[in-house]
C-alpha cells in the first residue's frame, strides 16, 4: 500500500485511531534478527509497549519470548501463544494472585526485585508443589540519561534489589527446593540514545559475573533488558533502530563465559515506528497569540506528551503546501496539557483534516485511559485494509 493509498483509506475512517503499519513491523523485525541471530541472543518482547494481538503474532512468528510485568500481559502473552518458557514476569510489586497464575502455567522465569518478594514466591511455590526459575533484578546504578521518569538503574530509584539482601536472597535461594536459581537481570531505562549507557552497564554487569563467579553460584542467564531509544524526529528516515550498534557493545564488552545466554526484552525500538495515532482537526481557533488546531484526539489515547513532554513528529495528511504556519495541535480534554505540540509548523490547516501524530506504536494504545469517558479506542492495521 503507498502512502497515498494509505491517506485515502483514512478518510473513509471514523477518528481518531491508531494506525499499525506491519509490513514496517515485519521490516524492523527483519532487521533486528539480522543483528540479533549473529551472536545468538535471545529476545523477549516487553509487551508493556504495544499487547496487541497482531502485533504479538508477529513476534511469536520470530520465535521471541515475552517480557510480563503483571499478571494482564502473563496472561495476554499466553493467549496470544508465546511459549511459557519464554515469559519472564518482572515488577516490583507482584500480587500474591499474580504469582499463582504465572507458576500454575510454568512460566520461564520470575525476575524478583527483592527479598521479600522471594520469601512470597517461595512460600506459594511450595504449597502449590511447583519450581520456580529465578533471576534476580539488580540495580547497576548507571545513569541511562533519559527523562528522570523513565530513568530506572539508578540507586535512588524503586527497581532492584537491596545488595544489602543480597546474601540473604543467596542462602534462600540456595536452601530451597521450590526455587531455581537462573540468572541475573537489569533495566537502566527507556529512550536511551546515548549507547555508552550500554558500555557502562555491561561494565557493571562484569563486576557483577565475578562476584557471582567467587560465591560459586552459576549464572545461566543474563538479561540486560531494553531501553534502546528511537529517532521521534525522523520516523520515516529512522524507521529501523541502531540494532547493530546496540548488539556490538554487547557483544564487546561484556563478558559471557560458555553456558552463558544474554537475553534482552526490547519494547519501543520494535514497535514505535510501526505506529501512527490518526486524528481529525475539529476546528481551528484563533487565540489572541497563536492559533490552535483543535483535534477529536486527545490525551486520553495517546498521554506521552501531556505525561512526559515527549516530542513526536506531528503532520497533516490533507494538506501538501509548505509548513508556513504555526499552531498548537491540542485536544478536546479539560486539561491543559492536553497538548500534542506547540507551534507545530504545518501547512494552512482546515476543519476537517487528517493529522497524524508518528512514532506512536510503542507506549500509546496501552496507556490510554477512560478519562472525560472517551469512546472505545479504535485499532486498524495494514493487514485490514481489502481491495
Ligand atoms: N524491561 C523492563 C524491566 C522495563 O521496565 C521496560 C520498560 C522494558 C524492558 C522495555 O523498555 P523499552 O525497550 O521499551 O525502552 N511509558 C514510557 C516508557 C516506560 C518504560 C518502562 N519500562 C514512555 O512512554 O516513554
Amino acid at each position: 500500500m503507498t502512502r497515498n493509498e494509505q491517506i485515502n483509506w483514512f478518510k473513509e475512517q471514523e477518528t481518531p485511531f491508531y494506525f499499525y503499519d506491519l509490513e514496517k513491523l515485519r521490516m524492523v523485525l527483519k532487521a533486528l534478527d539480522h543483528e540479533m541471530d549473529q551472536y545468538g541472543y535471545h529476545m523477549h518482547y516487553a509487551l508493556k509497549a504495544n499487547a496487541n494481538f497482531k502485533v504479538l503474532t508477529e513476534m511469536i512468528n520470530h520465535g521471541y519470548g515475552a517480557d510480563c510485568v503483571s499478571g494482564g500481559e502473563v496472561k495476554r502473552a499466553l493467549d496470544a501463544g508465546f511459549d511459557p518458557q519464554k515469559v519472564v514476569f518482572a515488577g516490583v510489586g507482584k500480587s500474591d494472585s499474580e504469582i499463582k497464575f504465572a507458576l500454575e502455567n510454568e512460566i520461564g522465569c520470575f525476575n524478583v526485585e527483592s527479598l521479600e518478594e522471594l520469601e512470597v514466591i517461595e512460600e506459594l511455590a511450595k504449597e502449590m508443589n511447583k519450581t520456580a526459575n529465578i533471576a534476580l533484578r539488580l540495580n547497576p546504578d548507571v545513569d541511562a540519561k533519559t527523562h528522570h521518569y523513565i530513568t530506572t538503574g539508578l540507586n535512588e530509584n524503586k527497581f532492584g534489589l537491596n545488595p544489602n539482601d543480597l546474601d540473604s536472597t543467596l542462602a534462600l535461594l540456595k536452601k530451597s527446593k521450590n526455587l531455581t536459581f537462573k540468572g541475573i537481570h537489569f533495566h537502566i531505562g527507556s529512550q536511551i540514545t546515548e549507547l555508552s549507557a550500554f558500555k557502562h552497564l555491561c561494565l557493571k554487569a562484569n563486576d557483577f559475573l565475578q562476584w557471582f563467579r567467587d560465591h560459586k553460584l552459576k549464572v545461566e542467564w543474563v538479561n540486560v533488558g531494553g531501553g534502546l531509544g528511537i529517532d521521534y524526529e525522523n520516523p520515516d528516515e529512522k524507521l529501523i533502530p541502531d540494532f547493530a550498534n546496540f548488539f556490538r557493545i554487547f557483544h564487546q564488552f561484556l563478558n559471557l563465559e560458555n553456558g552463558q545466554s544474554l537475553h534482552f526484552e526490547l519494547g519501543r525500538a520494535i514497535v514505535a515506528q510501526m505506529g501512527e495515532f490518526v486524528t481529525r482537526v475539529l476546528y481551528v481557533k484563533k487565540g489572541i497569540s497563536r492559533s490552535f488546531a483543535i483535534v477529536d484526539g486527545g490525551m486520553s489515547e495517546l498521554i506521552r506528551p501531556a505525561l512526559y513532554q515527549a516530542f513526536h513528529k506531528i503532520e497533516n495528511l490533507s494538506q501538501k503546501g509548505d509548513p508556513d504556519h504555526k499552531y498548537d495541535v491540542v485536544g478536546p480534554i479539560c486539561e491543559t496539557s492536553d497538548t500534542f505540540g506547540k507551534q507545530v509548523s504545518l501547512p494552512k490547516t482546515k476543519r476537517g483534516d487528517l493529522i497524524s501524530v508518528r512514532s506512536s506504536g510503542a507506549y500509546g494504545e496501552v496507556m490510554a485511559s477512560q478519562y472525560n469517558l472517551r469512546g472505545p479506542l479504535k485499532i486498524i492495521t495494514s493487514d485490514d485494509k481489502v481491495d
